[in-house]
């Protein structure tokens, strides 16, 4: 019989996870300014947030929050279940004709999650019989739909084009082959090649799935997502798949593509089918997030110049930022007591970031993981790339 005293870490790892450096504290924000990347923080004070999703900058945005208001008035804040039996409320439909008119696709499907809607779109497209090929930093919600869908799952190395060429040459022709790829990669901030990708998906009949949790809002003159950055037609990505818990600052996950792939999910898709919908006012958050995108592209602008001021400034000074291109800056740092110790002096001068260890990177590579909203000036990221850089020289990683 196994019991804790012959388990190694204790029953469930937790001491394992204090000795190693692996043990969270859930850091509590107290206050939010919308408009600013300042946060108030629970036994800290004011600090600049540089660890934030929103990289729009809407949470707090007071049209989003009448609409979400509103609908908390007309529908209360639950629904009657599951969208099949009685759960549909008009709000539902509407963001899902928004989702996929903002994306440029016959129709779309909403989620609980974007976790939800990985894992249960994958599953239920996808067959023991048939191939899926992963780039090796895919999201874990996308490893874990393949997983669930009993296809064979291969993997490629990072954003490189020709093991994933071999990998297509190999997959068996006579089943279903499908790649996925994330748009913007969350732990690099790089983005999928994506005209290379598409050109040896059409080459070998494959499937394409892109996940675009960081890049809707973020690439793209409009915000639209990776087509739009790199010019292509909306037709490009087979399976578009994105959530509502970043640029739109909501909850819920979404997929948008042909009417009847949309169809075919709502069939069988077992996170649509066995979990509630989605709340009236998250529903209706979501709506007006996309509208705020569409009349407010100025947004989108500034994000992106005020990003690419901060990687121009944190590479004059030194840092290695891997290939960054958007929205997310790895700084690496090395081992995880120099990435730990780096958070904590940023933490110390009121610039709120995370330290990335592994195993949710490759060892060698620890890192802050900082991140840039429309809400930042020019003069919050000097000002935060000034404490890094002392930070970082007094530890010796510069
Ligand atoms: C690339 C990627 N996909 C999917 C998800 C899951 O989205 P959600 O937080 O809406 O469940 C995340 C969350 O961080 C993500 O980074």
């Amino acid at each position: 019989m196994v019991t804790s005293q012959s388990m190694p870490h204790g029953p469930w790892d937790v001491e394992y996870f204090k000795a190693n450096g692996l043990y969270f504290h859930l850091v509590e924000v107290t206050e939010i300014a919308p408009g600013s990347a300042r946060v108030h923080v629970k036994d800290r004070g004011e600090m600049l947030m540089f660890g934030s999703y929103s990289y729009l900058g809407l949470i707090g945005h007071p049209a989003i929050n009448a609409a979400a208001h509103a609908a908390i008035e007309a529908f209360g804040t639950g629904t009657n279940g599951v969208r099949l039996l009685a759960g549909t409320l008009p709000l539902h439909n509407e963001l899902e004709a928004s989702i996929a008119a903002f994306k440029g696709a016959e129709a779309a499907i909403a989620f609980a999650s974007g976790y939800i809607a990985n894992i249960s779109t994958i599953a239920a497209l996808l067959d023991r019989h048939d191939t899926v090929i992963c780039d090796k930093l895919d999201h874990a919600s996308i490893v874990d739909g393949c997983l669930l869908s009993g296809a064979k799952m291969v993997r490629f190395r990072h954003n490189d084009l020709e093991q994933l060429e071999e990998r297509l040459e190999k997959a068996d022709a006579r089943h279903r082959k499908m790649v996925i790829v994330d748009g913007v990669y969350s732990m690099d901030g790089d983005i999928a090649d994506l005209p290379g990708i598409k050109a040896l998906c059409t080459q070998h009949d494959a499937l394409l799935m892109v996940d675009e949790a960081h890049s809707l809002g973020v690439l793209g003159a409009t915000g639209t997502g990776i087509e739009e950055h790199f010019g292509l037609p909306a037709d490009t990505i087979d399976i578009k798949m994105g959530t509502f818990s970043k640029a739109i600052p909501s909850v819920g996950g979404f997929v948008a593509g042909s009417a009847e792939m949309v169809t075919a999910l709502k069939h069988k898709a077992r996170g649509f089918i066995y979990s509630a919908a989605l709340p009236p006012a998250s529903a209706a958050a979501s709506i007006a997030g996309l509208q705020v995108i569409r009349e407010e592209p100025e947004r989108v602008r500034s994000l992106q110049h005020t990003f690419g001021h901060f990687l121009t400034t944190l590479k004059a000074a030194g840092f290695d930022v891997l290939s960054s291109q958007a929205a997310i800056a790895p700084i690496i740092c090395g081992t995880p007591e120099l990435a730990t110790r780096l958070m904590m002096h940023c933490v110390d001068h009121g610039v709120f970031v995370q330290a990335i260890l592994p195993p949710v990177v490759p060892a060698g590579l620890a890192r802050l993981r900082a991140t840039v909203t429309a809400n930042h000036t020019i003069e919050d990221i000097d000002h935060a790339v000034d404490v890094m850089t002392a930070g970082a020289r007094k530890l010796g990683i510069l």
